[in-house]
């Protein structure tokens, strides 16, 4: 089960041959893809020869194949984790019972609003991204791009199997649909805020992949852990391409880092200006940016308070971030969660049942994940010499969902007044200016081995090539 078959029209490792009807299914949704992938993938991308990485086996080691690829030709498919035997659902009323390998009639509607939810922001984000690559600061960076947003593809790949495999015809109207929203349309938008706001511009994109992919970790991380079982294996092979795409971010946002670094030492300056017109990325934009990505990203976990969070964790449909490694009930019937509110213009904090608050544990989560990437930044700036830290704001601060949808609160957590809101809201959150004068950095660089000015090199190439590889042939 764990080779994949690349002989077929859809490559796979679910024996796709063997089920007619599904097969035929999915072979009319293909061209419908890549016409969707024509016309929002990457621009002007077509022709290129990307050197890419393609999943050769859902083995743990040395799953991938590196070579160059034209993108459209890029062998998108269906790769599930292997199944384990007799395993059982390990959380919720169902805990201790067989996996299931259908859907429970019972719990048909919520799963499917599940998998279609995560399945709608993989072509969210590739739509987003889709002008980036007219800008990219390096042939390596351009050949990172092209990786994130062909994975992002076969994810959506990953959650159309479900979809047609398991939900008839709602399942492939619903696969349909996935390929008719577009990010940021007023008519027909993208399901959640965070994949209709814009990436223009490459430090957005740094800034996404590190802390909006890793939000796609957590969310498939708890759907790894389903009753569930092919939701488990599909999700379990997503997150090792996720890991990639959070590399991208982080060693993006650090390398932009430490060029700022460098050139604050060789001016002799911390002076926002002086830095601009060097044609660096002052710190105090980057934590801007930072602001903005980091609360828009965490607005994607939800209300705090659910009903709907509380049934999916009892029936079994989605756990939290490392399930099998906690050593409580797994039922949680009796545990509470302490959430915040807000009260008299104070924060204060206040005592739910916790399955109500299952959002909340999984934005928590995820809010110690990545202050410790913010930290491996802030490590640059120590080893240069600057005083300078990024910090991620107060998770109450600038939400649309929630509890605090509607109240102002700033970085360090004071609620605040409209007024002090928008006396402060520009040092804050990245400005039109800010954003004006990072899109004036940008600028293609597609000679191997060359850098835009405003971001160091990586300290290694992909797959042992070196730097200066030629990662994209343009043709
Ligand atoms: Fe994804
Ligand atoms: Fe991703």
């Amino acid at each position: 089960m764990s080779s994949i078959n690349y002989s077929e029209k859809i490559p796979n490792n679910v024996n796709l041959a063997d089920d007619r009807a599904l097969q035929r299914a999915l072979e009319q949704w293909q061209p419908n893809f890549l016409s969707w992938w024509g016309e929002m993938g990457p621009e002007g991308s077509h022709g290129y020869d990307v050197y890419l990485r393609t999943a050769v086996s859902v083995d743990a080691g040395g799953w991938a194949h590196f070579d160059y690829v034209k993108m459209p030709a890029y062998r998108w498919g269906i790769f599930l984790t292997p199944g384990e035997q007799d395993r059982k659902i390990h959380f919720g009323e169902h805990k201790g019972e067989t996996a299931w390998h259908d859907v429970p009639g019972e719990h048909r509607a919520n799963l499917r609003r599940i998998i279609v939810t995560q399945g709608d922001t993989e072509p969210a984000s590739v739509e987003q991204q889709r002008h980036l690559g007219l800008t990219a600061p390096s042939l390596y960076d351009l050949r990172n791009l092209f990786q994130v947003n062909v994975e992002e593809g076969r994810h959506l790949w990953a959650m159309v199997y479900l979809l047609h495999r398991y939900f008839g015809r709602d399942g492939r109207e619903e696969a349909e649909a996935l390929l008719g929203r577009r990010s940021g349309d007023e008519d027909n938008p993208r399901i959640l805020g965070a994949f209709n706001e814009q990436t223009p511009d490459w430090l957005a994109f740094y800034m996404f992949t590190y802390f909006t992919d890793r939000d796609g970790k957590f969310q498939l991380s708890a759907l790894a852990e389903s009753g569930f079982d092919p939701l488990a294996r599909t999700t379990k092979f997503m997150l090792t391409e996720e890991a990639h795409h959070m590399f991208v971010g982080e060693s993006g946002v650090s390398r932009v880092i430490q060029r700022t670094a460098q050139v604050m030492n060789e001016l002799g300056t911390d002076d926002v200006a002086k830095l601009r017109a060097a044609g660096v990325i002052d710190l105090p934009t980057i934590q801007r940016y930072l602001n903005f990505h980091y609360s828009v990203t965490i607005d994607l976990f939800g209300a705090d308070h659910s009903s709907n969070a509380a049934t999916f964790y009892s029936s079994g449909l989605k756990g939290r971030y490392e399930e099998g490694k906690r050593d409580d009930d797994h039922r949680l019937n009796e545990h509470g969660y302490r959430l915040l509110d807000v009260q008299d213009g104070r924060l204060v904090e206040r005592e739910v049942p916790m399955l109500n608050a299952m959002n909340e544990v999984l934005r928590d989560d995820y809010i110690k994940d990545s202050i410790a990437g913010v930290g491996r930044w802030n490590k640059v700036l120590e080893k240069a010499g600057i005083d300078f830290r990024m910090t991620v704001p107060h998770k109450a601060f600038n939400r649309q969902i929630g509890t605090f949808a509607g109240t102002r609160v700033s970085p360090d957590g004071r609620v605040l007044s409209e007024a002090e809101w928008a006396a402060n809201e520009a040092t804050w959150l990245a400005t039109p200016q800010d954003r004006a004068f990072v899109a004036s950095l940008m600028g293609r660089v597609a000679e191997p081995g060359k850098f835009a000015n405003w971001i160091a090199p990586p300290a290694m190439g992909v797959n042992r090539q070196p730097v200066d590889f030629e990662y994209v042939r343009f043709n």
